[in-house]
């Protein structure tokens, strides 16, 4: 897809006062569920949008084009970031992109069981790879440069579980505990210019494979007693994406109240 598509609403101010033209945001597993739904808000803002995959080249194609035709600017990069080159490789493609990044969400994820009467080194490797490693090194990348730009904003995805962990997920469960505190190092780190922060989300989609039973037991163990779905979600992204707001190194939950339980 062209990174040059122009657009007849540039320098559009949306509703709560943003400027989103002004903003190109990186984000990672851009093709589906909850990176798919930021992905289509922001493109309707007006912000350029470089939008990663891994396995989902045709529906990132599809969404692509669609964005497209109604005027936004889409740049597609694919990498699996299992791997430390194409995580450098990603980093530089999109410090390299007309313009530059100004935003980063690491949404892109791996959440795999990992029990420990069938312990895999790969299965604990990979987790820290796509979860940790991935987000960690295109921050730093990319964080460095917004420094030197001036400015910039990056939200890691995390999960209320890395607090309080339950069984047969301990590869995930430290991997989103390490881009916690990752989290809140790299805002000092690249403070004042840059800031970072961290979504402990809750349930808000099911894995696709979970069934009507599945749901039932989530919602009786949340508080709120539905899921988050997409929106709860681009809207807790963009409010921390606002260059307007007024937190660094946080950690905001939107769990529907699941960690009190
Ligand atoms: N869904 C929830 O209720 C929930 C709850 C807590 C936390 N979260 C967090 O919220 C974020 C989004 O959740 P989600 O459920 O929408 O995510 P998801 O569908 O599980 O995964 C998002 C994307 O990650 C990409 N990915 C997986 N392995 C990869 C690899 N080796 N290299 C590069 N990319 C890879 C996939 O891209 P391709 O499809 O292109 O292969 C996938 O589409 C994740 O960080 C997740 O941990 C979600």
């Amino acid at each position: 897809m062209s990174p040059q598509t122009d657009r007849a609403d540039a320098d559009k101010t949306d509703a709560a006062g943003v400027n989103w033209s002004s903003q190109t945001v990186l984000i990672t597993g851009a093709a589906r569920r909850l990176g798919r739904a930021l992905a289509a808000a922001l493109a309707a803002r007006g912000a350029r949008l470089l939008l990663h995959y891994h396995r989902s080249g045709g529906e990132t194609h599809s969404l692509a084009r669609s964005l497209e035709s109604n005027g936004a600017s889409v740049t597609l990069l694919q990498a699996d970031l299992r791997h430390p080159e194409e995580q450098e490789r990603l980093a530089a493609q999109a410090i390299a992109a007309d313009p530059p990044p100004t935003g980063l969400v690491n949404n892109a994820s791996l959440y795999e069981r990992s029990p420990l009467d069938d312990w895999s080194r790969q299965v604990w490797e990979d987790h820290l790879a796509i979860n940790l490693t991935a987000p960690v090194w295109l921050a730093v990348r990319l964080g460095r440069d917004m420094q030197a730009r001036g400015g910039g904003n990056i939200v890691q995805i995390g999960d209320w579980s890395s607090r309080r962990p339950y069984p047969h997920y301990l590869a995930y469960t430290v991997s989103k505990g390490g881009l916690e505190t990752a989290t809140r190092a790299l805002a000092r780190e690249l403070a004042p210019q840059v800031r970072v922060n961290l979504l402990a989300l809750g349930p808000m989609l099911l894995p696709e494979e979970s069934g009507p039973e599945r749901e039932r037991l989530v919602r009786r163990a949340v508080p709120l007693g539905r899921l988050g779905g997409t929106e709860a979600y681009v809207a807790a992204v963009l409010s921390l994406l606002d260059p307007r707001t007024y937190a660094t190194g946080s950690v905001v939950t939107l769990d529907g109240g699941r960690s009190l339980t």
